[in-house]
C-alpha cells in the first residue's frame, strides 16, 4: 500500500490517498475467512500502511477477560495473552479510546512484561480499540515503533479507519470459524452414531480414516482445501450402516450371500441420507458414502462405476477404508499388521484401487503405518468387550 509523506500532499490528495488505502485494505482482507490467516494479513498490511515495525491485533476473549494475539511477529509460540485491563492495549480496550504514546517506557501504564518475553524494545505505540457492529469492544489494534519516530494524528486517523474494516472482517471470520466448527462437530457426532454399534473402537476408527485419507490426499499433492475436505468428510463414509439390522452388522462370522447383499446397501442408504446437502462438506460426504465401495476396474458396488467415473474423494476413501478394515480387528476377522495390509493395497492397484491413489498412499506409507501402530500399542492391553 502506498502512503506518501504528508508534506507532499494537499488535503484532497491526502483524503484520496486514504480512501484508496481503505479500498485496497477492504478488498484484501474480506477475501480471507480463516481467522489466523486474516490476522496475519491485517498485521502485514497495517505495518506497510503506517510505516512501522510491528502490528499486533489483540482479540478480546470475553470468557477469560483477556486480550490474546497470535500475530506478534517474532514470538516463538506466537500467542500472547494478558489481562484486558493491563497495559496500554488494556487501556484502549477499557476506555474504548485511541492511545498514542511517544515513549512507552516513560508511561507507567505500559506493560513491560511482553517486551521482556519477546526480547523486543517498544518505543512509540499507537493503540486503537476494535469495535464490532454493535459498538462493543472486540479487541485492540496496536502498532509499534514508527520508523520515523512517533505516530502523529494522521496515523491515528488512518488506523481508526482501518480498524473499523478490520473489525468487521474479523467478526466475519470468527462467525465463519464458529459455524465451521459446529458443522465439524455435528458431522463427527453423526459419524459416531453410525459406527457405534459396529465397532469397539469407534472413535479410533474414525480418527484413522480421517488421518489416512488426509495423508493420502497430501501424498497425491492435492490442495490444502481438498486435504481438509476429505479429512472432515471421510468419517461419514459408513453412515448408511445405521440402517443395517444388528443380525447382519454384528454377525461374528462370514456373511451369507443374502446377508452380504443387504450389507452392501449401506452405500445406498448413506447416499440417500446425505443427498442434496447444502453444505460442501456434506456433499463430499455424500459422494464418499455412496461410492467408497466402487472399484477402479468397475467390479465394485453399488453402481459398478469405473476409473474417473468414481469421484476422486471416494477413490481415496476406498484405499483408506480397506487399509483400516484390514488393520483393525473385526467381529469377523483378526487384525493384520500394516505391512501385510499395505501389500494388499499395492496388489490391488489398477484393480480395486486407482493407481494414482495407491502411489499417494505409498508416499506417505510410513506416516500411515505409524498412526496404525500407535493404536495397536494402545490395544495391547486386554480389550473390554462391549458385546
Ligand atoms: P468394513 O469391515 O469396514 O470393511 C470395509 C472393506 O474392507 C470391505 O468392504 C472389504 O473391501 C475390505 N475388507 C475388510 N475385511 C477384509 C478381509 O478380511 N479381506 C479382504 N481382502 N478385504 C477386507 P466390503 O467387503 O464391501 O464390506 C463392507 C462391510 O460389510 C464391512 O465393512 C463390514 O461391516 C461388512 N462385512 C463384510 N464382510 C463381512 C463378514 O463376513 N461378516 C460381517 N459380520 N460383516 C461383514
Ligand atoms: C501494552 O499494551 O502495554 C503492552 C503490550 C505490548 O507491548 O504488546
Ligand atoms: C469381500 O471382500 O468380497 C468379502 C468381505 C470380506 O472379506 O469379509
Ligand atoms: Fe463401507
Ligand atoms: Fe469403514
Amino acid at each position: 500500500m502506498l502512503k506518501l509523506p504528508k508534506h507532499f500532499m494537499t488535503e484532497t490528495e491526502n483524503l484520496r490517498n486514504r480512501l484508496n488505502l481503505l479500498l485496497q485494505f477492504g478488498g484484501v482482507v474480506y477475501k480471507e475467512t480463516r481467522l489466523d490467516k486474516l490476522l496475519e494479513l491485517i498485521a502485514a498490511q497495517v505495518k506497510k500502511a503506517l510505516d512501522c515495525d510491528r502490528c499486533t491485533v489483540f482479540i478480546l476473549d470475553k470468557k477469560t477477560d483477556e486480550l490474546w494475539s497470535k500475530v506478534a511477529q517474532g514470538l516463538q509460540n506466537n500467542e500472547i495473552r494478558m489481562s484486558s485491563h493491563k497495559g496500554i492495549a488494556g487501556e484502549a480496550a477499557t476506555l474504548g479510546k485511541t492511545i498514542n504514546i511517544a515513549d512507552a517506557y516513560k508511561d507507567p501504564k505500559f506493560n513491560q512484561e511482553i517486551d521482556r518475553i519477546t526480547g523486543y524494545h517498544t518505543s512509540s505505540m499507537l493503540a486503537v480499540p476494535l469495535k464490532d457492529v454493535a459498538g462493543q469492544i472486540m479487541g485492540v489494534f496496536q502498532v509499534i515503533n514508527k520508523n520515523s519516530g512517533r505516530f502523529d494524528s494522521d496515523d491515528e486517523g488512518v488506523l481508526e479507519l482501518i480498524s473499523s474494516i478490520a473489525a468487521s472482517a474479523i467478526e466475519n471470520a470468527q462467525l465463519y470459524e464458529k459455524l465451521y466448527k459446529a458443522q465439524l462437530e455435528t458431522i463427527y457426532r453423526l459419524a459416531l452414531t453410525a459406527e457405534y454399534r459396529d465397532q469397539e473402537d469407534t472413535a479410533v476408527h474414525l480418527k484413522h480414516v480421517s488421518a489416512y485419507t488426509a495423508l493420502i490426499a497430501r501424498g497425491m499433492g492435492l490442495s490444502e482445501t481438498e486435504v481438509e475436505n476429505i479429512r472432515n468428510a471421510s468419517p461419514l463414509h459408513d453412515i448408511g450402516k445405521v440402517a443395517i439390522p444388528d443380525a447382519i452388522l454384528l454377525k461374528p462370522a462370514k456373511l451369507t450371500e443374502e446377508e452380504y447383499t443387504e450389507m452392501k446397501r449401506h452405500t445406498f442408504y448413506g447416499g440417500k441420507m446425505l443427498n442434496d446437502a447444502e453444505s460442501d462438506l456434506l456433499a463430499i460426504a455424500c459422494q464418499i458414502a455412496e461410492c467408497h465401495h466402487e472399484k477402479f476396474d468397475g467390479t465394485g458396488y453399488p453402481a459398478g462405476l469405473k476409473g474417473g467415473q468414481i469421484p476422486l474423494y471416494a477413490r481415496i476413501m476406498a484405499v483408506a477404508d480397506v487399509f483400516d478394515a484390514l488393520c483393525m480387528q473385526r467381529v469377523y476377522k483378526p487384525s493384520w499388521n500394516p505391512e501385510k495390509a499395505g501389500d494388499l493395497i499395492r496388489s490391488e492397484s489398477g484393480k480395486a484401487f486407482d493407481p494414482a491413489v495407491v502411489a499417494g498412499f505409498e508416499k506417505v506409507f510410513n506416516e500411515i503405518a505409524a498412526v496404525s501402530r500407535a493404536a495397536e500399542a494402545k490395544d495391547a492391553a486386554p480389550r473390554k468387550k462391549i458385546r
